[in-house]
């Protein structure tokens, strides 16, 4: 590819810690080593909408080390206004799709880099297909449920927030005999819980993937207090349904729901069976922010290295992933494929239940 190219970069639905450093690596391999032009496009697709289109030039000054140490997005980001059914300030939905890509060719882009989670993905693929625009995608989200990557940026960084937690809650959950219950995000994926509930030895996880019963749990923490350890740390996923199997959910002012308060369901119920006395974190977006750890901005710097090296390839239509140790390519399709908690034989599942940690179904 010769130094006239132009390629952009956005960063699409919920941010996460890490993103920044993704958009830093991108910037630093194509002018570095390409002599590229890089484009940050502003709020995801929403700067293509805009007219004139909303980009800042970015450089190897605005995209420096210290950059890759920051949360957020420098770039801003949404989780809202899929142009494919845009609301509209009437109320209605309008597909604006053509307008997104009008946006690209405006600005001249030979490719763009999109940088979101399995929803982002798919609206950006398709965008792409339509347009004709050469785009590769870099898996983010705290969720850790994009298809073929053992970990997605952000995913790191949210489990330590939630494993300092536990930490947190433990020693004052011990000085007063308590049931402390933390409540982490994950939409309908119980990683973040499982795996934050390991490192920070909770007596109980419970997650969307595993149907629990009430009463085990109860029988679990009752066993616990009659022996020495007189306090239990629950992990609760956000997903995880109350006793008449519904969601806990708060609806916003926008219009849209998103999961929150089984941790505070859970706690009365606990106080009930148990008469313990409980009290409840919800850990809520402090996931999302704070330094990224040191290995998702590994992950990010591999991912975003990688992404530039696809396009100097001419290899598009692809996601980057992690897979055993090493950053690899695969169909950008791959992102939907499921990347649920296994049954048994999951690891950490396998884990929780090898230290005697409660899941809440035996
Ligand atoms: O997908 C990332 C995530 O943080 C989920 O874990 C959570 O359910 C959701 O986004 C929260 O969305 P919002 O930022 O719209 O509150």
């Amino acid at each position: 590819m010769s130094s006239s190219k132009t390629i952009g970069v956005l960063t699409s639905g919920g941010d996460c810690a890490g993103l920044n450093a993704v958009i830093r690596a991108v910037v630093a391999r194509a002018i570095q080593s390409y002599g590229w032009r890089v484009l940050g496009l502003k709020q995801g697709t929403h700067g293509l909408l805009r007219r004139p289109v909303d980009f800042a030039v970015l450089d190897l000054q605005s995209a420096n080390p210290a950059m890759a140490r920051m949360a957020g997005t420098i770039l801003g980001t949404t989780n809202r206004g899929d142009p494919f059914a845009y609301p509209m300030p009437d109320g209605t939905l309008k597909d604006r799709s053509e307008e997104v890509i009008e946006g690209v060719r405006l600005i001249g882009l030979d490719a763009l880099i999109g940088i979101g989670g399995d929803g982002s993905m798919a609206i950006l693929r398709r965008l792409a297909q339509q347009g004709d625009i050469p785009f590769i995608g870099i898996p983010k989200t705290i969720d850790n449920d994009v298809g073929a990557t053992e970990s997605s940026v952000g995913y790191h960084t949210a489990v330590m927030v939630a494993t300092e937690a536990i930490d947190r809650l433990q020693p004052t959950a011990a000085s007063h005999d308590r049931v402390m219950i933390l409540e982490v995000m994950g939409r309908d994926n119980g990683q973040i819980a499982l795996a934050a509930g390991i490192a920070g030895g909770a007596d109980v996880i419970l997650v969307p993937e595993i149907p629990y019963s009430i009463d085990v749990v109860a029988a679990h923490i009752n066993k616990l207090r009659q022996s020495a350890h007189n306090f239990a740390i629950v992990v609760v996923a956000e997903a995880v349904r109350d006793n008449t199997g519904a969601h806990v959910q708060r609806q916003h002012m926008a219009g849209n729901a998103t999961y929150g308060g089984i941790g505070h369901v859970l706690g009365e119920a606990l106080a009930r069976t148990t008469g313990a006395e409980t009290r409840v974190t919800v850990l809520g977006h402090v996931q999302r922010g704070g330094q990224p750890t040191w290995d998702d901005r590994l992950v990010a710097s591999a991912f975003g290295v990688h992404a530039v090296d696809l396009v100097a390839e001419g290899k598009f239509d692809r996601m980057v992933a992690w897979q055993n140790r090493r950053v690899v390519d695969v169909p950008l399709t791959a992102a939907f494929e499921p990347a649920q908690l296994g049954a048994s034989d999951d690891t950490l599942v396998h884990t929780a239940r090898g230290l005697g940690i409660c899941l809440g179904d035996r």
